[in-house]
């Protein structure tokens, strides 16, 4: 069993210690963050979370040991036309393919379409994040288009961009049926 609990202080330390180079932080967090990731850099978009909600929620997802196995985000919540995106999604580097991802994502969902009233999830990830694309598509991400060569990344060669959407009525009818 997955819980997400808020994001705290206290789980800064850990998540700076699960990104093990440049590459990786791309990958997580596109250029939100600057290698060397610091604990500072973390620490101020926890203090915009606190500030607003809407335009960030950060939560840890805690296994059944309450051992934290990921991190998860919800941004630019916009109540007027329905909009959340996930950000930042992260599984501890120990935990991979353990199915940990998707539960998390799944989760995020439920808040998303069923608290926030979601009427529409975006993402994006970059075109050679494989593993990432398939986790989200696995759980009825559609994906909508591509931005080619759109980051560079830190040995210089550039990815694309994908974009993938999911609807509330596709989530509720892939949880109905
Ligand atoms: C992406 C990530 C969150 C996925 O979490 P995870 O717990 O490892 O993934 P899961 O075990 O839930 O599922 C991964 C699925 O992708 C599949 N998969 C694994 N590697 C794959 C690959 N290279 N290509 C395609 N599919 C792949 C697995 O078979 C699995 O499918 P299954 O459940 O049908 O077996 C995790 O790998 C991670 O933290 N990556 C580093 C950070 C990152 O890239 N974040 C995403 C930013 S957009």
């Amino acid at each position: 069993m997955i819980r997400l609990i808020p994001f705290a202080p206290g789980d800064i330390p850990r998540l700076v210690g699960w990104i093990p180079d440049a590459t990786a932080l791309m990958l997580w967090a596109g250029p939100r963050y600057a290698w060397p990731l610091t604990e500072a850099q973390i620490e101020r978009e926890r203090t915009r979370a606190d500030a607003n909600p809407d335009a960030l929620r950060m939560y840890v997802a805690r296994d059944e040991n309450n051992q934290p196995v990921g991190h998860i985000e919800i941004g630019d919540v916009d109540r007027i036309h329905g909009l959340a995106h996930l950000q930042r999604i992260m599984v501890a580097p120990t935990a991979h393919g353990r199915g940990i991802g998707r539960t998390m994502v799944e989760q995020t969902l439920r808040i998303c379409f069923d608290e926030l009233k979601s009427h529409r999830v975006e993402l994006v990830a970059l075109e050679n994040n494989s593993r990432a694309i398939a986790t989200y598509a696995k759980l009825g991400f559609v994906r909508e288009g591509l931005a080619p060569e759109a980051r560079l990344m830190p040995d210089g060669t550039r990815v694309g961009r994908v974009y993938m959407g999911l609807l509330a009525r596709d989530w509720r009818a892939r949880n109905t049926a």
